[in-house]
């Protein structure tokens, strides 16, 4: 495998508040290499974002407790984002790391036109005139799509659709060449169809840029033809991890099992019923003893003991690559994974 250029060691991120406090980000550790794409899928709530501001130091130091490392490996040498200097991280970013937002309108500013802003990104790594930059501009629109460049690098962001605006945000992370891209649900808010185009931009600009990539969802069903490895989360922890095919044909976490059980698949247009996973995840700040994900569980009952209740089970490696936070038997799980709608 090749080496990675992120690794996230025992990352966790609290937030003292009023109410006591709030474990958003627990305990968690993942690598991502260049070239490689993780993504990162939970429900809404699970600690996707929490985890990702914290990589690119983005989270108020007052507010925020933070412990554990985000390491990039740099040709200049290591930098961990969490313990290293304010002023440090921020010259990586853009660069070294750069992120991509649900809602482009909150990171794209209204007033300027998508060519000033990407211009003016550009000019934060890079010698050169105004002319310059816009002629930048023009080529990474052209780069993410978009139709009449030079006309458009003039206009202001409302004049751009949903999908056309995104691909606005993605040139504009782009502009200095990234090592490391964070897309927090880039597509949530677009239609099907312009979803898939702007993934498969991702995809396209990973191979052009050999990006490391992080891509965040709380579907499952968007990261099959994009990811090679998935994380999933849930309340705040990874509970399984594991090579993209191994996740969709033998995952290994109830939780995992219910959110493919959610979701269309083609291979599997017999009939079943999609199921959604019954209730909700636990507060975040008084979280259950044993597994955080048992009172949604129908198959904990088949674990001796009440383990499920009392101990919170590891992330084991199960299978070669394959970590899951489960005490079921792989028996029982095999069990799970062929009647799925029986089972859970
Ligand atoms: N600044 C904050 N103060 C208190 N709680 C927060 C703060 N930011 C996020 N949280 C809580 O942390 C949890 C995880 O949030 P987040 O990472 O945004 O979830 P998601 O997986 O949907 O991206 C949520 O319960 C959220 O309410
Ligand atoms: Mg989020």
């Amino acid at each position: 495998m090749t080496s990675p250029f992120l690794e996230v060691k025992n990352l966790t991120v609290s937030f003292p508040t009023e109410d006591g406090l709030v474990r958003a980000s627990n305990d968690i550790s993942f690598t991502v290499a260049r070239g490689e794409t993780l993504a990162v899928v939970g429900e809404s709530g699970s600690g996707k974002s929490v985890t990702s501001l914290a990589v690119m130091g983005l989270h108020n130091r007052r507010s925020a407790q933070i412990s554990g490392e985000a390491i990039l490996h740099l040709e200049s040498g290591d930098v961990d984002t969490i313990s290293a200097p304010e002023d440090v991280v921020r010259k990586l970013r853009g660069k070294s790391m750069a992120m991509i937002f649900q809602d482009p309108m909150s990171a794209l500013h209204p007033y300027y036109t998508v060519g000033d802003q990407i211009s003016e990104a550009w000019g934060l790594y890079n010698e050169g005139s105004k002319k310059d930059g816009i002629k930048r501009a023009i080529e990474m629109l052209e780069l993410v799509g978009i139709p009449e460049a030079a006309k458009r690098v003039n206009e202001f962001p409302h004049q751009f659709s949903g999908g056309m605006r995104q691909r606005v945000m993605i040139g504009m992370a782009l502009v200095n060449n990234p090592s490391l891209l964070i897309a927090d649900e880039p597509t949530t808010a677009l239609d099907v169809t312009v979803q898939s185009q702007i993934l498969q931009l991702l995809r396209d600009m990973q191979k052009e840029f050999n990006m490391a990539v992080i891509l965040i969802t709380h579907d499952l069903g968007v990261v099959a033809e994009v990811a090679d490895r998935v994380c999933v989360m849930y309340a705040g922890k990874i509970v399984e991890q594991a090579q993209i095919d191994d996740i969709y044909y033998v995952p290994d976490h109830p939780y995992t099992i219910g959110l493919l059980n959610s979701i269309p698949r083609v291979d599997q247009l017999d009939g079943r019923r999609l199921l959604a996973i019954p209730g909700q995840p636990p507060s975040l700040i008084s979280l259950p003893t044993g597994c955080a994900f048992r009172a949604r569980c129908s198959l904990s009952h088949l674990v001796p003991n009440n383990l499920c209740a009392t101990k919170v089970p590891d992330l084991d490696e199960k299978l070669t690559g394959h970590f899951s936070r489960c005490h079921l038997t792989e028996a029982q799980l095999s069990k799970a994974r062929t009647a799925p709608g029986d089972a859970l």
